[in-house]
């Protein structure tokens, strides 16, 4: 558990995700919807049930760490994936997935917590880190170019949103570089 301090002067508390925050992780998501088309969260999509939470809480191949106001109300969320921890040729590599509620973007959060994904990723061993990131992202495309990574492709048409068809970038960076 750690505090971390925005550009504005606010603290946030930084921890690991825990089996009490079931309702207000559905609730972040839920307020998440109304505010971007960036991530693939919309507004009406079913809660994960209890017990698919709490699984995925005891997976030692997810990595959940969650940023909390002073309400206790979760403002950010970041996760890290190890897909294919099975297979020998593929377990090296990790996805990930960052998010903040628009209030506290543009203040070091996402930054901050890039990083700490970055740590628990190598303390995994993991080779290559990865996400997609809608084209017209350019907030999340240029805080990824700061952290290292490289756009490796686009995928076109990739997701189709309020009558529009949206490209997404590929994204990577390989962790042993550093
Ligand atoms: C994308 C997101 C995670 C960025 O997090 P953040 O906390 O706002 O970013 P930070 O304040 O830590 O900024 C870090 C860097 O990112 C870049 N950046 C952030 N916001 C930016 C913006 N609006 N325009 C351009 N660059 C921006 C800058 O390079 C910045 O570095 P600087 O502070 O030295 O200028 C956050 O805006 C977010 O959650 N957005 C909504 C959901 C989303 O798009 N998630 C990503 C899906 S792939």
């Amino acid at each position: 558990m750690e505090k971390f301090r925005l550009k504005n002067g606010f603290e946030v508390l930084v921890r690991n995700l825990n089996c009490d925050d079931y309702e207000a992780f559905c609730g972040f998501y839920e307020q998440l919807a109304t505010e971007t088309i960036f991530t693939n969260q919309y507004v009406g999509r079913p809660r994960r049930s209890r017990e698919s939470f709490e699984a995925r809480l005891n997976d030692e191949n997810i990595y959940k760490l969650v940023a909390l106001n002073d309400d206790q109300k979760i403002i950010g969320v970041c996760s890290v994936v190890i897909e294919r921890p099975e297979h020998p040729w593929l377990n090296k590599s990790c996805d990930f997935g960052i998010m903040i509620l628009r209030e506290y973007t543009g203040k070091g959060l996402g930054f901050y917590m890039m990083k700490k994904m970055e740590e628990w990723a190598r303390t995994k061993k993991m080779h290559r880190i990865c996400a997609q990131v809608r084209a017209k992202n350019t907030a999340a495309i240029a805080l990824y170019l700061k952290c290292g990574y490289e756009i490796e492709g686009m995928a076109r048409d990739a997701a189709y949103i309020d009558g529009q068809w949206h490209h997404q970038y590929y994204i990577a960076k390989i962790l042993d570089k550093e």
